[in-house]
């Protein structure tokens, strides 16, 4: 699944789930919204409470309170990712995350106690962020709570924000694939 939709994005209900925050969404983001789409389409499915990215059956999420992010905390990432921005017991950088993407590198650096404040400019991605920052927000699980509560989402372009206050910044290159598909 590749990190900025290549293709135009169809909003579709959740089978047996009411389609008005479907509808609702396909209007803020003014995509079309069908009750059905061809297998082969990029499909922003919309439930009444969760939402995902599908394209030919595989589904992409973004959950801050998964089981995966949860073993994501605890595993290598965080700190390989941490003592590459210079995360130390009294050192926690604000960071500005300039490819946000599914969020992943920001959550586990504000999991490690850093201010973060994440870019992303596609508006179907960034949507799916802001929708995961605020159930994030009222996890269950206290360390995602407040990791959530030290992430900050940024619409748009990254080259034209301030980054230069932050003291560390991160850029996840796009694939080759990915660069290829850039306007
Ligand atoms: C490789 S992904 C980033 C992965 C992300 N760090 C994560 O942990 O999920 C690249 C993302 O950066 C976004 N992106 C690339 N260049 C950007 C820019 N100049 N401004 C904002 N977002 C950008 C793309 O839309 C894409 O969603």
């Amino acid at each position: 699944m590749p990190h900025f939709p290549p293709q135009p994005v169809t909003v579709v209900p959740v089978p047996g789930e009411s389609p008005k925050r479907a509808q609702s969404v396909a209007a803020q983001l003014m995509l079309p919204c069908r009750d059905q789409a061809g297998s082969a389409d990029l499909l922003l499915v919309v439930g009444e409470v969760e939402a995902w990215l599908e394209l030919e059956g595989v589904k992409v999420n973004v959950q801050f309170d998964s089981a995966a992010m949860r073993h994501r905390r605890k595993g290598g990432h965080n700190e390989l990712l941490g003592r590459a921005v210079g995360v130390k017991a009294d050192r926690k950088p604000s960071i500005f995350d300039a490819t946000g993407g599914m969020g992943r590198d920001a959550f586990v650096l504000a999991d490690l106690g850093c201010a973060v404040t994440l870019c992303e400019r596609v508006p179907v991605l960034l949507w799916l962020l802001q929708e995961a920052l605020s159930l994030a927000s009222v996890s269950r699980y206290e360390p995602v709570r407040d990791a959530a509560g030290r992430m900050h989402i940024r619409s748009g372009d990254s080259r034209c924000r301030l980054w230069r206050l932050a003291r560390s910044f991160i850029l996840t290159p796009c694939s080759r694939s990915e660069r290829r598909r850039q306007p």
